[in-house]
């Protein structure tokens, strides 16, 4: 008799609460063997090893790979793919082997260049916003082209902006302002040295999630997620301060048009214009009376969106991670969970502007009904302490939305550390 011993060594790489939710669902598997989180927080470390590397340090990143015989690296953010980690394991013949999960850089480019993004759903007919772009070389023309324009427009630099890069303007005097500052004063840095003039979209926003081999996709859960720091929808974006699953105005008439319109040639233009894709694409979309339109691509799932979509997936993830990498993800079985889940982010108080770090965080551990999962905190002298603006996020899945966001909501005030901020109002606006 033969034994097969079949090794799944992963490697996430990260260290947000998106990569605990990671962490938390792969951790979960038949299938894993070890589980490593680069660089992990101190939460992730519940789930694997946290290993002490950046996440763009490609060398440093293959070298541990190799030595602790990884099969499979899931990307977590943006940024080392935008930078080209797939293709670096790829023309490297000691870790060609290795499946990385998340695009190369030229699929990348639909969230590392709204230009490229822009033109790519207008190939293949994607619906979304009209546009044009514009350089230093025809500035003038960009400020003639606002005199043309309904108010409010959108001005978008080009390249990654750190969630910045996008501002709505009100007046034709602030639109002309900022397209100078972007182009000739750099106000982006080279991010926009090309800015993307748009059309606004008047709707409510919500994200889609795809997985996809390059050949075939599964639709992940949708969700909603509250980037204002204020109650309401008020005062500065953040990073996401909330987020729920499924979103309620997301019927099966909509998800349906969404595939056809949207999912369906993205995945076909991918493949027409020889762009290989093996990851997740983030589909950030407005729903303008009904009609999906895309806002924007992004090639990584979102933060705090993947807390509340992964805890809705009942298949095994590293089966799904497998056919990605193996391209038969239409034979691996997939299914969802019908309940809601409701994620409620803890910040620093000051956040999103500047704030204090190093405050002891207290009473995790009496959370009974939701999954706390880590992002912006450390371990010190055997104490957990916060360690970014967005510290940890609290998610509950529950029968029902309302029932998930009084849940999520209570068990958001259990926790303690000092400057704890967070909203109250999450979801509430769709009950
Ligand atoms: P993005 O970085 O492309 O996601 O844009 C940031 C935010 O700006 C989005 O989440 C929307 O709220 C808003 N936004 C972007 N593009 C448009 C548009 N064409 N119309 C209205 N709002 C927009
Ligand atoms: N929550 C938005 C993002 O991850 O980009």
């Amino acid at each position: 008799m033969r034994l097969y011993i079949c090794i799944m060594n992963i490697l996430i790489v990260g260290s947000g609460g998106r990569e605990s939710a990671f962490a938390y669902k792969i951790a979960q598997s038949p299938k894993l063997t070890n589980l490593f989180i680069a660089p992990g927080n101190a939460g992730t470390g519940q789930y694997g090893k946290n290993i002490d590397l950046k996440v763009t340090d490609f060398e440093g990143i293959a070298t541990f790979a190799l030595e602790n015989k990884i099969e499979l690296i899931l990307v977590g953010p943006e940024e080392p793919l935008v930078k080209g980690i797939h293709d670096y394991f790829l023309n490297r013949e000691d870790i060609k082997h290795i499946a990385v999960i998340g695009p190369q850089q030229l699929g990348a480019q639909l969230e590392g260049s709204k230009d490229f993004s822009k033109e790519f759903m207008f190939r293949h007919n994607i619906p979304t916003a009209a546009y044009k772009s514009f350089n230093q070389s025809n500035l003038e023309e960009g400020l003639a082209y606002l005199e043309t324009q309904k108010l409010p427009i959108v001005l978008k630099a080009d390249g990654l902006a750190a969630g910045k890069g996008v501002l709505i303007c009100e007046t034709l005097e602030d639109a002309k302002a900022e397209l100078k500052a972007m182009i000739a004063d750099a106000k982006f840095g080279a991010a926009s040295s090309v800015v993307v003039i748009e059309e606004f979209l008047k709707g409510i926003e919500l994200s889609v999630f795809v997985l996809t081999d390059g050949e075939s996709y599964k639709v992940l859960p949708s969700a909603k997620d509250y980037k204002r720091i204020g109650e309401g929808d008020t005062g500065l974006n953040t990073g996401g301060m909330g987020s729920i699953s499924p979103v309620p105005f997301a019927n099966e008439e909509f998800l349906t048009k969404v595939e056809d319109r949207i999912i369906k040639p993205t995945i076909d233009g991918l493949k027409k214009d020889n762009i290989p894709y093996k990851g997740f694409i983030f589909i950030g979309l407005m729903n303008v009376d009904g009609e999906p339109f895309v806002i924007e691509y992004n090639v990584r799932m979102g933060d705090p969106e993947t807390e509340s979509v992964l805890p809705r997936i009942e298949s095994d993830l590293v089966d799904l991670l497998e056919g990605v990498a193996k391209g038969d993800l239409a034979n691996r079985s997939y299914t969802v969970s019908p309940k809601t889940a409701v994620t409620v982010m803890l910040v620093s108080g000051g956040y999103p502007g500047d704030y204090e770090s190093g405050k002891v965080i207290s009473n995790i551990e009496n959370v009974k009904e939701s999954i706390v999962f880590h992002a912006g905190t450390k371990e010190v002298n055997g104490e957990v302490v916060t360690a970014g603006g967005r510290v940890l996020a609290v998610t509950t899945l529950q029968d029902d939305l309302f029932t998930a966001l009084q849940q999520a909501t209570a068990d958001a005030g259990r926790i303690f550390y000092q400057g704890k901020y967070f909203r109250t109002d999450i979801g509430f606006d769709l009950i």
